[in-house]
């Protein structure tokens, strides 16, 4: 039987309503507005295209949006001075600069800049430490989505064998650290998992994917995850944006895998919506707590 088509656009759509709610009740007790300053420095196109979604998102959930556009030859200083300036910024309760920087620029020595309590990508060590530890700040956007698709439609990780295919420091890792916790302690009740991560210096890598009852693609290698890396029934959700001749494509062979899983995300319409409204919980969570 073919499997369950996740649709991300329809449950970011749902968790887009609540945030609304939350933002106008923000407003109507302090007065105020939460706001998202994003800094895109140089012209990547598929950094232009995320950043203008963004933009787009914080229009329509009530948020206040900064846009910060530089120079792709911005100094470190030049930037340093942005990010102290807008940790400074009472109307700015979250602040993401957009990856990649430009070659030259050092990004740890910006991402630990930013204020953590501001740090709304959740990439500053503060918060990564306490995401690691089961009592977090923020949750890290992408793989939060991903705790949400799966709760949202009633996948339960608990007990279960989780395997993430890949080490990142923004999906893999954190998404490995999230689907391991206790209950709740992550956002959703999807965790409780047995996690496995591979990577790229993995031996036998099908073998383990195919020992998965949830497996998750986050590679960004287009269409790697093939049908004989799934054991029949399991859930696959698909991290992967990748751009290739044909158009967009995730990291799973989803015309392969989607006859042996139960359960799987479209690229596009499945993980990709989620990133930006947790983005946006984020930056609500920050003006909320900056209120108190
Ligand atoms: N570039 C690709 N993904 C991301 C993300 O989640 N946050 C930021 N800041 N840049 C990115």
């Amino acid at each position: 039987m073919a499997a369950a088509i996740l649709d991300g656009k329809a449950i970011a759509q749902q968790i887009e309503l609540e945030i609304k709610e939350r933002v106008a009740a923000f407003q109507a007790k302090t007065g105020r507005q939460p706001g998202l300053a994003a800094v895109l420095v140089g012209e990547d196109p598929a950094s232009q295209v995320y950043v203008r979604n963004k933009e787009r998102a914080c229009g329509r959930m009530g948020i206040a949006s900064f846009m910060h556009r530089l120079p792709a030859d911005t100094t470190a200083e030049g930037l340093l001075a942005l990010v102290a300036q807008l940790n400074a910024d009472p109307a700015v309760s979250g602040i993401l600069v957009q990856l990649p920087l430009p070659n030259g620029i050092d990004q740890t020595l910006i991402l630990d800049a930013i204020d953590p309590s501001k740090d709304v990508d959740c990439f500053h060590p503060h918060n990564v430490g306490l995401v690691s530890q089961g009592r977090p700040r923020f949750l890290p956007c992408t793989p939060h989505g991903v705790m949400q698709i799966l709760h949202r439609s009633g996948i339960s990780a608990a007990g279960k064998h989780a395997v993430v295919i890949g080490r990142s420091e923004i999906v893999g890792k954190p998404m490995a650290m999230m689907l391991m916790q206790k209950d709740s302690t992550c956002g959703s009740s999807a965790a409780n998992a047995t996690v496995t991560v591979c990577h790229s210096r993995t031996a036998d890598m099908a073998t383990i994917c195919r020992t998965a009852d949830i497996l998750i693609a986050a590679i960004g290698k287009p269409k790697f995850v093939t049908a004989d890396m799934v054991k029949p029934g399991a859930a696959v959700i698909d991290v992967g944006i990748n751009r290739t001749d044909d158009g967009l494509c995730g990291d799973v062979d989803f015309d392969s895998v989607k006859e042996v899983a139960s359960a799987i995300t479209p690229v596009p319409g499945g993980v990709g919506p989620l990133t930006i409204v947790m983005l946006m919980e984020n930056t609500l969570r920050a003006a909320e707590w900056q209120a108190e």
